[in-house]
């Protein structure tokens, strides 16, 4: 048998992908009468909206706004208040006015960028900073408590404060937001969307339209990438389609152009901190007060969960006997920020790393045994909000990378380098890593698929999870043969669809493959198990006497031993009436979570890692490099070790983007100007690791009843590249005396490592 689970396996679409040949969404054959929308884009990020004129043009056949949505106007996600199109007021630069829909792309672009539009422009809320200073906050502010922080912090024999900025990031997802809406009898639409959250398309769609569920059936085949952009913000693109094809009668195709994608969707959350933490003489942590605040943008988005996520990773790995943070989630005029890879928890685990690297300057001790010293023990302490730290990793993981990056020999050989080279300076950083596995509101844990096998053994496959680059499909496709012991090609797996798996979650929080594995995973056996109950009668055996194995049913009745092939087992079936197609469900056991309290067990597990990354800066350019990384990611028992190497690689890097070059710039009116690939530098092929050594934890299955034992790993990996961050900051404090705390917001672009260089102490 080809294909099982734990067996590397190529992206069922890897070829597909290099050649050209898989069908993304714009690539569709488009029925006859396809017309094409453009969007208008507020120029003012705060204001009241006068008039937003489209003077006619060839090729216009329709222009839509707030009065023309029959349904309700707003494509809010976790509440309401976020209109499609604005209506009186306008909340920030890019904000979608109005939609013009026309027989031909360049007709609707060229007639939306011809908009006439009057906006009364008022002060503008554009940085954390003032929005703290207004009170303007899209939530409450939230606080995750334990301990007495105020009387443990008085009496700590040492303490120290800081402040420190993260940025945001763009998702810069190959492909651009776009939906393909297509109108059928009585109302009905069918709407082609690159999502990750089908159920959620469905759901705005239908609210703009007024209409029941059942009327709009979304599908995704695949996206050309997510990375958390595409969870909410493709909702509102699909939205505008279908009032658009429900308006026209016509099928209509809205793709966001780069430009307008970056200015009117929101990115990762940048956040601000301050905080204060104590210590004993041995570099013991005894409590942390830490401030976080978000940049939430002009509404409320996905921002609940992502500052929630934050709060919950502020330990990161760390035991903090005392412990308050606290979340602000910050209104500003501003693009609404949204999920991106980590959700959160790489702004939550920054907190602790910059925290131990003064602990470490201060008390003139090693940064890394700090970090170990720190530790979650391995008898299971309790996190701030009261999970148990089981199936603890960190000292594995640890010791892994230590070993495997021979980190003593080259901290030797680092100094040595700094020493006798005065313009170019390298740095070493650890970073050990604690994520929870599980989307933070128990009831999202749940998920569907639907398995048929048709009478040639032939088997399609269907889940709730969408396919967005990293791997799902064929994961999950493993899972189905390895509970059929057949080859992996006689399974095909198909677009996730609305009609197929209903009221599904996002495929987020890294917990696709955890949720539909376990669904499909049921579906299959469900089916299995009739077809032995089938098999054990029709033969005359007992059904314990039935194997599947390497693509045959084996029977063994007294005396002879019969083999049938999975098909010809099929086709008995069919004859013998029996059913041949089943839906599975999974939810996920053990968690529980007091939002308000903030406190349960909002996670089924933690994955755990450990990165070293080694870099390189040149201290008269502020330029910088990696030239080394050594990773360790705990994945469990892999479901496909090659998938999930691709995952560590890529998501590594992404979150070096972040840390180090990708820098989104407002100008003083809040208009985003970095908008496309020339002036938003994103990693290229040249700025991976020179030398990049990822591996996983080796012989680490998941004590919890994962499927097949694996663990999540589509996030976590990104935290990795905080090791990035840590290692900047030491070979900036190089150039200096060694006994200066080093502040370095991210991203670490060279203006801001020359600034840092310029803040030392002068050399001894
Ligand atoms: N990998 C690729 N190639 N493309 C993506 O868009 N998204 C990431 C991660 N890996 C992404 C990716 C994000 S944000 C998440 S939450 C997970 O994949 C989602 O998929 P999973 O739950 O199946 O891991
Ligand atoms: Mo990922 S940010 O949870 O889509």
């Amino acid at each position: 048998m080809k294909g099982g689970v734990h067996t590397s396996q190529r992206h069922d679409s890897a070829l597909k992908h290099v050649t050209g040949q898989a069908i993304y969404i714009d690539d569709m054959a488009e029925p006859a009468g396809t017309l094409h929308a453009a969007l208008v884009l507020s120029p003012i990020a705060h204001g009241r909206l006068k008039k937003v004129e489209v003077p006619p043009s060839a090729g216009v056949v329709a222009v839509l706004g707030p009065n023309d949505i029959p349904g309700k106007n707003d494509v809010g996600a976790v509440g309401p208040g976020e209109p499609l199109f604005a209506t009186d007021r306008v909340f920030y630069a890019g904000q979608p006015l109005m939609m013009v829909v026309a027989t031909s792309l360049d007709a609707a672009r060229h007639a939306a960028e011809r908009a006439v539009i009057e906006i009364d422009a008022e002060p503008a809320i554009l940085d954390i900073e003032s929005a703290l200073a207004a009170k303007a906050y899209v939530q409450a502010p939230a606080t995750l408590l334990r301990g007495d922080p105020d009387g443990a912090m008085a009496s700590a024999p040492h303490r120290l404060s800081a402040e420190f900025t993260v940025g945001g990031q763009e998702h810069f997802y190959l492909e651009g937001q776009i939906a393909f809406a297509l109108p059928g009898e009585d109302g009905d639409i069918l709407v082609h969307s690159s999502t990750q959250h089908p159920t959620e398309v469905q759901h705005i769609c239908a609210r703009l339209l007024g209409c029941d569920f059942n009327r709009v059936t979304a599908v995704v085949r695949r996206l050309g990438g997510g990375f958390g952009g595409k969870e909410s913000n493709a909702s509102w693109v699909a939205g505008a389609a279908a009032v658009a094809a429900n308006h026209t009668g016509k099928p209509v195709k809205l793709r966001l152009p780069r430009e307008t994608d970056m200015i009117a969707t929101g990115k990762r959350h940048p956040f601000l901190y301050r905080y204060t933490v104590g210590f004993d003489d041995d570099g013991r942590v005894l409590a942390l007060d830490a401030t976080l605040a978000a940049d939430a943008g002009w509404s409320l988005d996905l921002t609940p969960g992502v500052v929630a996520r934050a709060m919950t990773h502020t330990d990161n790995a760390y035991w903090i006997p005392h412990f308050r943070a606290t979340g602000y989630a910050c209104k500003t005029h501003k693009q609404s920020n949204t999920a991106f890879r980590g959700f959160g928890g790489p702004q939550g685990v920054v907190v602790m790393e910059d925290a131990l690297d003064r602990i470490a300057v201060h008390l003139g001790r090693d940064a890394d045994e700090l970090r170990a010293l720190n530790f979650y023990d391995e008898a299971g302490d309790e996190t701030p909000y009261g999970q148990k730290v089981d199936e603890n990793h960190l000292p594995r993981v640890w010791a892994e990378v230590k070993q495997g990056g021979e980190i003593a020999r080259r901290r030797a050989e680092i100094a040595e380098f700094n020493r006798t080279s005065p313009i170019l300076k390298r740095g070493l950083g650890l970073f050990p890593l604690k994520f929870g596995i599980s989307f933070n509101i128990p009831h999202m844990n749940q998920a569907g698929a639907l398995v048929h096998i048709y009478t040639d053994g032939s088997i399609r496959l269907n889940h709730g999870g969408t396919e967005m680059g990293q791997g799902l499909f064929i994961k999950i496709a493993q899972v189905v043969a390895e509970v059929f012991k057949v080859d992996i090609d006689r399974i095909r797996p198909s677009a996730t669809s609305t009609a197929e798996v209903p009221n599904t979650s996002p495929t987020a929080a890294s917990t696709g493959s955890d949720l539909n594995g376990w669904a499909a995973f049921e579906a299959a056996n469900t089916i299995k198990q009739r077809m032995i109950a089938f098999a054990a009668e029709h033969f005359g055996v007992a059904p314990s006497d039935i194997e599947f194995a390497d693509g045959n049913v084996r029977i063994a009745k007294p005396g002879s031993n019969q083999v049938l092939s999975f098909g010809e087992l099929t086709k008995l079936c069919y004859l013998g009436r029996v059913s041949l197609s089943s839906t599975g469900y999974y939810k996920t056991p053990k968690i529980h979570w007091d939002g308000a309290a903030m406190k349960g067990r909002p996670f089924f597990y933690f994955a755990f890692g450990a990165a070293a990354a080694e870099v390189a800066i040149d201290t008269l350019t502020g330029e910088s490099r990696v030239l080394r990384a050594d990773l360790v990611q705990d994945c469990g028992a892999s479901l496909n070790p090659a998938i999930d190497l691709g995952q560590i690689e890529g998501a590594f890097v992404q979150g070096q983007g972040w840390f180090t070059c990708e820098e989104l710039w407002w100008d003083s009116e809040g208009r985003l100007r970095t908008v496309g690939p020339s002036t938003y530098k994103i990693p290229g092929s040249r700025d991976a690791p020179a030398i990049f050594n990822v591996n996983m934890l080796a012989n680490a299955p998941s004590q919890e009843a994962t499927v097949f034992r694996s663990k999540a790993v589509g996030e976590p990996p990104l935290m990795l590249a905080t090791a990035v961050w840590t290692a900047l900051k030491d070979a900036i404090a190089a150039a200096g005396d060694g006994r200066t705390s080093v502040r370095l917001d991210a991203p670490a672009t060279p203006e801001r490592i020359l600034a840092a260089l310029a803040k030392l102490a002068p050399s001894s």
